[in-house]
C-alpha cells in the first residue's frame, strides 16, 4: 500500500473540517454519531451543480463521462423516522468528470410518495420496513415507489430504479423527473427490478417480480421490448438481484420467503434455510428449457455476474451470508444512529456458486468479506478475470472502508483501505478509451469522509488498486450514502 498517497488523501480530506456540514444544508441530527450523516436528510431542493475540489492526484487523460448514483436520502420528519433505510426517498447524484474536473449535482426523484409526504410533512406510504398510514391511497405499486435503488441509462435516457415499481425517467443533465417509463403499452405499471442485466451489446434483461410470478423483460439497446415472458417460481422469495450468462438466465430463490403480502414486507419474510438456495436456469433462446440446481441455504443481496465455461458449467459470483440481515430492526437502527453488528450489518463473503453441466452444484468461498460485487460491463455474462467489491469494517461504525479486486485467475485479491474515517460505496469499472482487455480499466467509487463531513469520488487504476486512487475529488459538503450507480462515458 502506498502510505504516502493514502496519508496525503487523509490529511487533505480532514483539513476541510467537520464544520463544512453546517453551511451546506445536510441535516445532520444533533447527538448522533458522526457516521449517521450517511443516513441524514439531504436538502429537499437538492444540490445545484458545483465543482468538487481536487484533493489528490489528477484525473487521467481520456477519463470523460458522467457517474450517476442512486440512494435513499430522506429519513425523518421531525422526530418521526422512516421504518427502514430502504424506504428513504431516492435521490440521484450526478458527477460529471472530464478535463481534469469533477462537478457534482443531486436531485430527489419526484415520485408520488415524495411529493405527497413532503406536502404532508410526514411519512404516509407503506414500504419494505414501513407500515404506512391507512389514509394513504395505494392504487398501484408506483404510489409507493421510492425510486431509490439504482440507475439505468438506455439510449441516452436515464432512469431511477426501485425493485417493486416502474422505472422513473429523469433528465440526464438536470436530473429533473420526467415521469414513469412505460416500456410497452401492455406493460404499463409492471415492476422493473433495480438489477437489470446489460449485455456487452446493450441488450437488457430484467425481472418484474410479483410474488411467485416473475416476468422477464428482454429490451433492445434502443429501449424496445423484444419479448416479455412469465415464469412461476412456486414460491415467493425476496428477489433483489439475479444473474445472466451468454446463454442462460439464472433466477435465484433464496430461502427468505414472503408468507403474506402485507406491509411492512420485511416482517412478512420468513427464513427457512432448510429449503436450500435454489437456482432456476432458463435457456434464453427457448424459455421452455428450464432446470433447477440447489446448494445449501444462504441469503444474499447481490451477485456480481455469471458465465459459462467450456464444459458447460455455470459460475455465479455472489456475496453470500449464512442468514439474512437488514431484516426487522436492521435499517431502522441506522436511521436512529444505532449500529448493531449482525443486525444492521453482517459479513458477506464473496463466493462462487458453480453448477456443473450435470446439475451438481456447490459453493466455493473466496474468504474475502464484502458486498456490492461488480464486474467490467464489457465482460458481463462472459468469462472474465475480475470482480470488484467493497468491504472491511471500522469498529463501531457501519459500512465498508475498503475496495477489493478479486482475481479469479490467480485466486488472489488486492485491496485499498480508505481508512477508519471513511465509508466506501460501490465501485464501478470504467473502460479506458481504446482499451481492449479487461485490465484496461479504472475503478470509480464514492466515499463518505465522516472525518471531514465531505463526500468524495475516487478513481483507481485497475493495474494496481493497492497504490490508492490516481485522482480524488471532494465536495464541500456530504450527501447520504446510496446503493448503486452507472457510468455513462462521454
Ligand atoms: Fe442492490
Amino acid at each position: 500500500m502506498n502510505m504516502t498517497r493514502r496519508s496525503l488523501i487523509a490529511a487533505l480530506g480532514a483539513s476541510a473540517g467537520a464544520a463544512t456540514l453546517a453551511g451546506h444544508g445536510l441535516a445532520a441530527v444533533p447527538g448522533m454519531p458522526d457516521w449517521q450523516v450517511g443516513y441524514a436528510n439531504a436538502p429537499v431542493e437538492g444540490f445545484a451543480p458545483r465543482a468538487m475540489d481536487l484533493i489528490s492526484g489528477r484525473l487521467p487523460d481520456g477519463f470523460e463521462g458522467t457517474f450517476y448514483r442512486n440512494g435513499p436520502a430522506w429519513f425523518r420528519y421531525g422526530s418521526e423516522t422512516t421504518g427502514h433505510w430502504f424506504d428513504g426517498d431516492g435521490m440521484v447524484q450526478r458527477i460529471a468528470l472530464g478535463g481534469g474536473k469533477a462537478v457534482h449535482s443531486g436531485q430527489f426523484v419526484a415520485t408520488t410518495k415524495h411529493r405527497m409526504e413532503q406536502a404532508a410533512q410526514r411519512f404516509l406510504a407503506p414500504g419494505f420496513g414501513t407500515a404506512g398510514d391507512a389514509s394513504y391511497p395505494v392504487a398501484s405499486a408506483d404510489d409507493v415507489n421510492a425510486a431509490n435503488t439504482s440507475v439505468l441509462m438506455v439510449d441516452g435516457r436515464l432512469h431511477a430504479l426501485w425493485e417493486a415499481g416502474s422505472a422513473v425517467e429523469l433528465d440526464p443533465d438536470t436530473l429533473e423527473t420526467r415521469g414513469i417509463r412505460t416500456w410497452r403499452d401492455d406493460l404499463k405499471g409492471m415492476p422493473f427490478l433495480a438489477h437489470p442485466k446489460v449485455e456487452p451489446d446493450g441488450t437488457i434483461w430484467n425481472l418484474a417480480v410479483n410474488g411467485p410470478h416473475v416476468g422477464i423483460y428482454k429490451i433492445n439497446p434502443a429501449g424496445g421490448v423484444e419479448r416479455f415472458d412469465m415464469v412461476n417460481l412456486g414460491a415467493a422469495p425476496y428477489i433483489h438481484d439475479w444473474a445472466i450468462t451468454a446463454r442462460h438466465l439464472i433466477l435465484i430463490v433464496q430461502p427468505w420467503l414472503v408468507d403474506r403480502f402485507v406491509p411492512p414486507i420485511v416482517n412478512a419474510l420468513e427464513w427457512r434455510p432448510e429449503e436450500g438456495l435454489k437456482l432456476l436456469i432458463i435457456d434464453k433462446d427457448d424459455m421452455s428449457r428450464r432446470r433447477w440446481a440447489e446448494v445449501d441455504g444462504h441469503a444474499f443481496f447481490h451477485t456480481g455476474a455469471a458465465w459459462e465455461d467450456a464444459s458447460g458449467a455455470i459460475h455465479v459470483d455472489i456475496a453470500l451470508y449464512p442468514e439474512p440481515y437488514m431484516g426487522p430492526g436492521g435499517g431502522t437502527n441506522l436511521m436512529e444512529g444505532r449500529y448493531v453488528p449482525g443486525e444492521d450489518e453482517a459479513d458477506g463473503l464473496l463466493s462462487r456458486i458453480i453448477v456443473e453441466a450435470d446439475g451438481r452444484a456447490r459453493i466455493e468461498s473466496t474468504g474475502i468479506g464484502g458486498e456490492f460485487p461488480v464486474v467490467h460491463p464489457a465482460f458481463h455474462g462472459l468469462g472474465r478475470r475480475f470482480t470488484a467489491l467493497i468491504g472491511g469494517h471500522s469498529p463501531g461504525r457501519p459500512g465498508a472502508r475498503r475496495v477489493s479486486l478479486m482475481d479469479w485467475q490467480t485466486g488472489g485479491a488486492s485491496h485499498f483501505d480508505y481508512g477508519a474515517g471513511r465509508m466506501a460505496e460501490e465501485h464501478l469499472f470504467v473502460a479506458k478509451p481504446g482499451g481492449r482487455s479487461e485490465r484496461d480499466a479504472w475503478l470509480i467509487g464514492t466515499v463518505l469522509n465522516i472525518t471531514s463531513g465531505r463526500s468524495e469520488v475516487h478513481v483507481l487504476d485497475l493495474a494496481d488498486i493497492s497504490a490508492g486512487p490516481v485522482a480524488s475529488f471532494a465536495a464541500r459538503y456530504a450527501w447520504p450514502l446510496g446503493f448503486h450507480g452507472t457510468f455513462a462515458p462521454a
